[in-house]
């Protein structure tokens, strides 16, 4: 049958829609949380995904409420979520960590990963700040917030636990962080989870070779300037106006050009670059 002649039917909506009336597959985190103990547990969230990203750089995961999770980092208010690369055997016991129940002692009795001390300054391991998984090739430092939860009443008052967290630290392993300086010439193989069906079963995947396509040049656009420019260097950032400016450069001596541009802004003491710098500079040329 073709894609395009079979007829959309209506599918009821029950709890949990994303994965009983519809299939949704993304990737998942591995939380880690302290326990009172002292002990670090691992937890599997798929309803995990990146919530503000420009200027503030937060997280969702809607959880059970009462999980190991939820219950940890109410206390804590820290967590980290680790990624980790397709591997079969992870996944089956990832998927032995996701059955609910299970007090974290029990759970890291069967651990296959290696749990190790937080590299970054002041997140050493004790009561609060959870072990980071060793394997993982990406893990993100957070902390809950608090207050802006309480003051929001969809994350407050939904029968799930929202919890909304700032990312405090983004830790790369090596071959990643050099891997996505260098342009990002290849990609992590990345698990997949399709959820639970059928009431016996939880699907997952692991993904295809990714391959790279070109951006489809539809013409000079300022926001393509905009998100090149303000990608370069973390003290310089550019205005829309002076992007609006820039959209003649063809796209080929793009990054050149604006690295030209941040080099001498960085001579002249400018760390907001704008149209009447950009219109300064053109003019001195
Ligand atoms: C791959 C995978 C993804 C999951 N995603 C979620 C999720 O997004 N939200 C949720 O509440 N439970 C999810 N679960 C079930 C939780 O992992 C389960 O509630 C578990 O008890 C959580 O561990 P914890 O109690 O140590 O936090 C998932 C399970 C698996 C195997």
């Amino acid at each position: 049958m073709s894609r395009d002649n079979d007829s959309f039917v209506v599918s009821p909506m029950r709890d949990n829609w994303y994965q009983s009336s519809s299939y949704y597959a993304s990737s998942f985190a591995l939380i880690t949380t302290v326990n009172e103990d002292g002990l670090t547990s691992i937890g599997p969230y798929q309803l995990s995904f990146p919530f503000e990203v420009i200027g503030h750089y937060s997280w969702m995961v809607v959880s059970r409420p009462g999980s190991n999770t939820h219950t940890n980092v109410g206390r804590t208010k820290k967590c980290a979520l680790n990624f980790v690369e397709y591997d079969k055997d992870w996944v089956e016991t990832i998927l032995k960590f996701g059955y609910p129940g299970q007090e974290p002692a029990e759970k890291m009795a069967y651990n296959p990963f290696n749990l190790i001390a937080s590299p970054t300054p002041g997140r050493e391991s004790g009561t609060i700040f959870p072990q980071i998984i060793a394997e993982a090739y990406q893990v993100y430092e957070c902390t809950l917030d608090v207050d802006r939860i309480a003051e929001n009443p969809i994350l407050r008052d939904s029968t799930s636990a929202h919890l909304l967290l700032n990312i405090d630290t983004i830790l790369l392993k090596q071959r990643w962080f050099d891997n996505l300086e260098g342009g990002g010439e290849t990609m992590p193989a990345v698990p997949l989870t399709y959820g639970f069906r059928g009431a016996s079963k939880f699907w997952f995947g692991a993904r295809a070779e990714p391959y790279a396509l070109p951006i489809p040049d539809l013409g000079p656009r300022h926001e393509v300037v905009f998100y090149e420019a303000n990608r370069l260097d973390d003290d310089i950032r550019f205005t829309e106006d002076a992007c609006r400016q820039l959209t003649g450069i063809p796209r080929a001596f793009l990054t050149q050009a604006l690295q030209g541009i941040i080099a001498v802004a960085k001579k002249d003491g400018v760390t907001m670059i704008d149209l009447d710098y950009v219109q300064k500079l053109n003019a001195e040329r």
